[in-house]
């Protein structure tokens, strides 16, 4: 082993650490990725040294000034991030050192990798999240102008996947973008509670005599107060779960959105179909057009709730306080991140390129008797039964029309009267799926009336600056 003893910690160490404990211990490799956030906290942090006395005006300025090159090289993607250091917090202050000298060890007076850590990951997640709701609220708007689109057309709305009753397309849609509105609100909620600074807790009990100015730490680096507990603050990464499961939650509705239309574009269903640019072919069978994009949208839902559990499991049997384990937090964070954008883009290019089939989701909008309810509900409001006794009769229609091998709407009137005489030919009205869907007036319903409602409601909730 050579003697080339860690910089940072190696003062009570005889022997450098061997090659495999720096494989298993590095974590510059991925935590590069923190660099902008962890020199946004170190010009933070040495201005609150200077305001505790601690490095006078001139070593201020030399600092701010090496931190600032630092920053450039990192920029300019010049800077050589060094396996030999660690991390990305040894690599900044060595980076800083051969700059300035010893002067850069008087940066992390009272301050530890633990607290500096916790806060550049807090501030990374906060500025990535802010990413994911530009890009769920630009989906939003694919999803609006689609139910504009398709407003009047109509297809089956399904329970068990069996034809249930018919919906406007446009309900189906707006039934997204509900969902995703909520994805977006945890995501805003995770801003409310990621926004405590854990700076100038130093390793777990707070600082020494060094007058940190928490408070003054907190505001410029953009947190609404310091943390409460410095202890919590360095040992906790619920922040980090929070964001994994906002992007679990919200991978969970793409990859249903994704399997409703890998079944449409099945050539049974034949509801939609994808235009070449997002479709592959196989390489024996040439007639094939295959739905990969969106097959690989709920593929990679999976990692997002393995990113997850990923770090729910490492945190579960953690001891209060730092422990090494928290270095695998990033791994899942930044997978996450990656994933959640690629995804949230391609389906926003699905939506906007997807044709509907409209004849094809209208005529399977009346198969399965779809409009047997509405058969059920005129009996109840013009022949003045109770709901069941008018289901029992609907059901009976039903029967009789599969005897006939025809739907509802093609039976006959005297068929209907021998179920019973006060039926009149009124009914047929309330049979067509059209007219099923324009009769859903209740609040939130399919009626056309109540989606040109929502529209106009969901385009209130949408920044169309983004
Ligand atoms: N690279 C470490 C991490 O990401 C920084 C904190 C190191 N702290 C320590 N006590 N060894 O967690």
């Amino acid at each position: 082993m050579t003697k080339k003893i860690n910089p940072l910690w190696g003062g009570r160490f005889k022997l450098d650490s061997s090659a495999l404990l720096k494989k298993i211990n590095n974590s510059i490799d991925f935590d590069y990725l923190l660099a902008k956030q962890d020199i946004k906290v170190c010009l933070v942090y040495a201005k609150s040294l200077k305001k505790a006395g601690i490095v006078s005006s001139s070593e201020l300025k030399k600092i701010l000034n090496g931190l600032n090159k630092i920053s450039d090289s990192i920029k300019k993607n010049k800077f050589l991030f060094n396996a030999d250091y660690e991390d990305i917090h040894m690599n900044i202050e060595m980076a800083l050192k051969e700059d300035i000298g010893d002067l850069a060890g008087k940066l992390h007076t009272g301050k530890s990798r633990n607290d500096q850590v916790a806060t550049d990951l807090k501030i990374w997640i906060r500025e990535n999240v802010g990413e994911i709701i530009k890009l769920i609220n630009n989906f939003q708007k694919v999803l609006i102008k689609k139910s504009e689109d398709n407003l009047f057309n109509i297809m089956p709305g399904f329970t068990h996947l069996q034809n249930a009753q018919p919906i406007s397309v446009a309900h189906y849609f707006l039934a997204f973008f509900e969902m995703f509105e909520r994805d977006k609100k945890r995501f805003k909620n995770l801003l409310k509670t990621i926004d405590e600074c854990p700076l100038g807790s130093g390793a777990l009990v707070g600082t020494n005599f060094y007058k940190i100015d928490r408070k003054f730490i907190s505001k410029s680096l953009g947190f609404n107060k310091p943390t409460n507990n410095s202890l919590d603050s360095v040992s906790d990464r619920d922040f980090a779960i929070d964001f994994l499961s906002a992007s679990s939650i919200l991978g969970m509705h793409l990859s249903r959105l994704s399997e409703d239309l890998i079944i449409w574009c099945s050539s049974s269903f034949s509801f939609v179909s994808f235009s070449d640019a997002l479709s592959t072919g196989s390489s024996i069978m040439p007639q094939k057009k295959n739905p990969d994009a969106v097959e690989l949208v709920r593929a990679k839902t999976s990692l997002l709730y393995s990113n997850l559990m990923s770090l729910l499991t490492t945190m579960k049997g953690l001891p209060m306080g730092y422990s090494k384990d928290l270095q695998e937090d990033k791994i899942p964070v930044f997978k996450t991140y990656e994933t959640v954008q690629l995804i949230l883009l391609v389906m926003c290019e699905v939506i906007k390129d997807i044709n509907i089939n409209k004849k094809q989701m209208y005529n399977s909008s009346k198969l399965n008797f779809s409009t047997a309810t509405d058969f059920a509900d005129w009996i109840v409001m013009n022949l003045g039964y109770t709901f069941r006794q008018a289901h029992h009769l609907a059901g009976k229609a039903v029967v009789m029309a599969e005897k006939k091998k025809c739907n509802l709407f093609e039976l006959e009137l005297d068929d209907l009267k021998k179920l019973d005489s006060k039926i009149s030919k009124k009914i047929y009205n309330f049979l067509d799926p059209h007219k099923s869907v324009e009769n859903k007036k209740s609040e939130g319903g399919t009626a056309f009336s109540e989606i040109k409602k929502a529209i106009k409601k969901a385009k209130t909730k949408i920044d169309y600056k983004r």
